[in-house]
Formats: C-alpha cells, sequence, structure tokens
C-alpha cells in the first residue's frame, strides 16, 4: 500500500509514520507538510533515510503539487494536515479557514479526479461541541463551539457531500485529546511537562473543572490503521479510551509523576467559549472493526514525561526559537 501522508510533521502524523513504517514493512509514505510552525523534521529523524518514506514540503491547498503526487499512483490519504490549537483560531481564523476547510477540499478534489482508493480525514471530538452529561455517537449533531472546531466540522461536511455526491470512499475519524510524544508544547500536557521540568508556573483556564477524554496516541495510530484496513467507505468513527479528567485531576496526577509541587498550578483567565465536557461513545468502532484502547491514562501519561524528560533539546529547541514568548504574546490581549 502506498499512502500519502498530509501533515505528517506534526504531532500524530509523525507518530503514524514511525507506526506504519514500523507495523507494515511493504507500505510506503509519502508525507506532504507545509513545516508551519508545527512542523518538525526532527520528529522524522527515525524514518529520514528509509527508501519506503519520502518528504515533500508543501501546501496542501495546492492543488498542483497535490494533484502531481497522485499522479504517482496513491492507494490511500490519511489528512492530519491542520491548523490544531484552539487558543490560535481565537486570535486569527484565517490560516484554520485556509488549511482545515479549503486544504480538506483540494485533496478530496484530488482523490476523486485521481480515483484515490481510500481517505481518511482526520476528525476531532470537538465538531459535537460540549456536553455536560451522556457521550456523543457519530449520528450526534455537528455543534462545534471555537473556530478550530467550526472549521473541522465543515471538512467534515465537505467529506460527507464528496461520499454523498461522488461516493468518494472516504472515512471520516473523531478522536479524543490525544497525549503522547512530539506534541507541540503550546498544547496542555506539554506545556504543563516543559513548564514543570523548569520550575515555572502551569497555567490552567478558569476554574479548572472542564474535561477532556485522553487517549494515547498510539492508540489512535493503531486505531487509523484498522480503519485503513477495515473501515467502511462513507462511515463515520468515533475513536476515544474513555478516560475522562478534569484539567485539574491531569495536572495534580501529572505533578505527582514529576514530583514537583502542586504549587506550580496557577489559574488564569478562562479561554473564551471554552468547551465544558468531551466524551465519545466507542461502540460503533469496537463492534465493527475490534479495535479498542490497549493503554491506561496512568501509563501514557508517564511514558509522555518519561520522553519529554529524555528529549529535551528537542523541547527546548522549540521553546527558545521563535516560540519565546509566545505565551506573553497569545494572552496580551486579555
Ligand atoms: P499538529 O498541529 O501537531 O500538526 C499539524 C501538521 O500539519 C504540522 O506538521 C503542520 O506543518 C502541517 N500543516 C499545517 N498546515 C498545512 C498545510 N496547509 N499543508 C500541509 N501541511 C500543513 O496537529 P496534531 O495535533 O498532530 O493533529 C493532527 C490532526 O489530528 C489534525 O487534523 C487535528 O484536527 C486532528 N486531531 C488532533 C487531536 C489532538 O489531540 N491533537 C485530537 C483529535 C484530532
Ligand atoms: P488543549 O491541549 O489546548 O486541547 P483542546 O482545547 O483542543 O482540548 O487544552 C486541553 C484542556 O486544557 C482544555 O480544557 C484547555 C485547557 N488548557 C489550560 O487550562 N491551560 C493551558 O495553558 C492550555 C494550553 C489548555
Amino acid at each position: 500500500m502506498k499512502i500519502l501522508v498530509t501533515g505528517g510533521a506534526g504531532f500524530i502524523g509523525s507518530n503514524f509514520i514511525h507506526y506504519i513504517i514500523s507495523e507494515h514493512s511493504d507500505w510506503e509514505i509519502i508525507n506532504l507538510d507545509k513545516l508551519t510552525y508545527a512542523g518538525n523534521l526532527e520528529n522524522l529523524k527515525n524514518v529520514e533515510g528509509n527508501p519506503r518514506y519520502r518528504f515533500v514540503r508543501g501546501d496542501i491547498t495546492d492543488g498542483k503539487l497535490v494533484g502531481s503526487l497522485l499522479q504517482e499512483g496513491i492507494d490511500a490519504i490519511v489528512n492530519f494536515a491542520a491548523e490544531s490549537h484552539v487558543d490560535r483560531s481565537i486570535l486569527d481564523v484565517l490560516p484554520f479557514i485556509e488549511t482545515n476547510i479549503k486544504g480538506t477540499q483540494t485533496l478530496l478534489e484530488g482523490a476523486h479526479q485521481y480515483k484515490v482508493g481510500k481517505f481518511i480525514q482526520v476528525s476531532t471530538d470537538e465538531v459535537y461541541g460540549s456536553t455536560e452529561k451522556g457521550k456523543f455517537i457519530e449520528e450526534s449533531p455537528l455543534s462545534p463551539n471555537s473556530p478550530y472546531a467550526a472549521s473541522k466540522a465543515a471538512a467534515d461536511l465537505l467529506c460527507h457531500a464528496y461520499w454523498k455526491t461522488y461516493q468518494l470512499p472516504l472515512v471520516i475519524t473523531r478522536c479524543s485529546n490525544n497525549l503522547g510524544p512530539f506534541q507541540f508544547p503550546e498544547k496542555l500536557i506539554p506545556l504543563a511537562i516543559t513548564n514543570a521540568l523548569e520550575d515555572k508556573s502551569i497555567p490552567i483556564y478558569g476554574d479548572g473543572l472542564n474535561i477532556r477524554d485522553w487517549i494515547s496516541v498510539l492508540d489512535h495510530c493503531r486505531a487509523l490503521d484498522f480503519v485503513l484496513q477495515k473501515g467502511e467507505p462513507g462511515e463515520i468513527y468515533n475513536i476515544a479510551a474513555n478516560q475522562e479528567k478534569t484539567n485539574l485531576e491531569l495536572i495534580h496526577e501529572l505533578l505527582d509523576i514529576m514530583g514537583k509541587p502542586q504549587s506550580l498550578i496557577t489559574f488564569v483567565t478562562d479561554r473564551p467559549g471554552h468547551d465544558r465536557r468531551y466524551a465519545l461513545d466507542i461502540t460503533k468502532i469496537t463492534r465493527e472493526l475490534g479495535w479498542k484502547p490497549t493503554y491506561s491514562f496512568e501509563q501514557a501519561l508517564t511514558a509522555t514525561v518519561n520522553w519529554y524528560v529524555n528529549h529535551e533539546s528537542w523541547w527546548r529547541q522549540i521553546k527558545s526559537g521563535d516560540y519565546a514568548g509566545y505565551y506573553d504574546r497569545m494572552y496580551s490581549h486579555r
């Protein structure tokens, strides 16, 4: 199988590439990535020289480039490429519209023209919006609250349209919050770990009681592999590990693992429109595809802490470059 992975230099995409290259000895990957602030070729050092892996720097909104890659004969597209940070989408939504919506449409059009056999749209639980009780199923209405989530929901609807109109064999996956190696330290867990390692405060939005449902990035990658091989065209699959934590519970546990004081926690102004709780029902993927999560939250969190402890130069390079002062700039308007 020859796969076009987009956004493979980011957090989940790079984990997916490592996973596929080691699990499937005859599969090939082309990684198309624009290398935005979130894309980092350091994440892919281990596969760089592998003859089954090729990197192409480019933008998924570039139809000509996408067409030239698809012309080579691609069996499947897995679309990770996105602007992915809610806080950034609140400050400037345009890159989200451009990449998440127009970029997805460009890939869908290319897949349609070149008759690509499988298209996986890597979407998110955030398209369902927030719920205080119960869990979202795949038929739950889309009710996104942040500009990021709205752009991902728009992409999901475009996918639906390409399935209904052209029977493009595509599958949408909606996963909960991931944790693991190579996550950019603007997101809660890597931000907290790296700040704690520097004995800096950890900003908690609002009352810290917002709930997220955490899954190891490795379990997400395994689920995507199941979907690639067994997913039914036109279907949507929720992916989660049903491990709900308030942000405060999570940070308490993290500081305990790291042996750092709870006093590092600092409450800051809440994120506008901050979703209270995400929760997914995963009956469909477990029953129909036979996938289930394998890592507990505690295992995944400990492994993630250890990875950041052992890869200090990776995150120090990010935190000392353009990213330095990022947090102050991000919140200077509040
Ligand atoms: P990320 O921000 O770490 O990586 C995004 C990657 O996309 C980067 O390498 C970036 O350079 C690339 N990219 C951005 N714009 C591009 C463009 N126009 N053309 C080509 N490449 C471009 O994101 P992530 O956390 O790895 O998320 C990957 C996907 O998974 C996203 O679609 C996101 O919506 C989805 N998702 C993420 C989570 C999570 O917890 N992180 C959960 C569910 C779904
Ligand atoms: P984040 O990692 O940005 O993921 P998402 O908003 O896509 O779920 O945030 C996870 C949770 O942590 C969310 O409820 C917002 C909160 N949060 C903080 O409290 N402080 C922070 O500095 C960040 C980045 C997030």
